[in-house]
């Protein structure tokens, strides 16, 4: 554990409420602010404190740009599991961001190198990802970035692994549906994000939470890369700290 800052809380709820405090100080700073997003059940108690808040006055997505870090390969952005979707049900339909300002991975794409070199550069267009959230799955992967023998850059395709195509079978009506590939930004785009801030919660994630940051950094634990980045908060439940 080199640079990362640990927060750990009693529960999902107050991870929620902590994560919000640190997107509300980077709007307020910085109203055009560039965030990067998730999907995944962990960043919802998040998602629903964000929306509150602007509800209340005290912050104001109008002029905020995001940029998601993934998307099943071959669903269209209203199919009912796509991560497009899960973001304007979980967030963007509930706050003043404007369409315009949301970009998610075109899932459709038929040539993928120019969709995934375009998606870098509308990021690198808008000043770089401000503030980064990331989730971790129980292999290590952030974003779909899997276990593998590199880390990989940028915004690419990616075979899902058995256990990540295990674990998000429970969002679809059979194994058979879940898609086999994804596009995601890559470890680089990722590690670019001037500042990040990861939530994990649960017992089931404690094993991989102390390999990522109290173990070697290995790109076959590819969150360990975050303990070379001078800029993350660790936001984790009492269940999910290893310690
Ligand atoms: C989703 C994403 C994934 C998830 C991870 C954890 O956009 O990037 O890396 O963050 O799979 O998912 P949950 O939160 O459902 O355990």
């Amino acid at each position: 554990m080199i640079h990362t800052r640990v927060i750990v809380v009693k529960n999902p709820e107050e991870m929620g409420v902590i994560a919000a405090d640190h997107f509300e100080a980077m709007i307020q700073t910085k109203p055009a602010c560039v965030i990067g997003l998730a999907t995944g059940s962990t960043p919802l108690p998040l998602y629903r404190e964000l929306a509150k808040r602007e509800k209340e006055g005290k912050i104001d997505f109008s002029r905020v740009r995001s940029a998601n870090l993934d998307e099943y390969k071959g669903l269209a952005p209203d199919h009912e599991q796509s991560y497009r979707k899960f973001m304007q049900d979980n967030l963007f339909d509930h706050i003043s961001i404007k369409p315009e300002n949301t970009i998610v991975p075109d899932g459709l794409a038929t040539d993928v190198q120019a969709m995934c070199e375009a998606y870098e550069a509308q990021i690198e267009a808008w000043g770089g990802v401000d503030l980064q959230l990331l989730g971790i799955g129980h292999d290590g992967h952030i974003g779909f970035n899997e276990p593998d023998d590199h880390f990989p850059a940028m915004t690419h395709e990616v075979k899902l692994t058995e256990m990540t195509i295990d674990a998000n079978k429970r969002f679809f009506d059979s194994i058979d549906d879940v898609p086999k590939s994804a596009f995601t930004m890559g470890i680089g785009t990722i590690m670019a994000a001037k500042k990040i801030v990861m939530v994990v919660t649960g017992a089931d994630k404690k094993e991989i939470l102390k390999k990522t940051f109290w173990g070697p950094v290995d790109p076959q634990v590819p969150a360990s890369i975050l303990q070379f980045h001078p800029n993350v908060v660790l936001i984790c439940d009492e269940a999910a700290y290893p310690f």
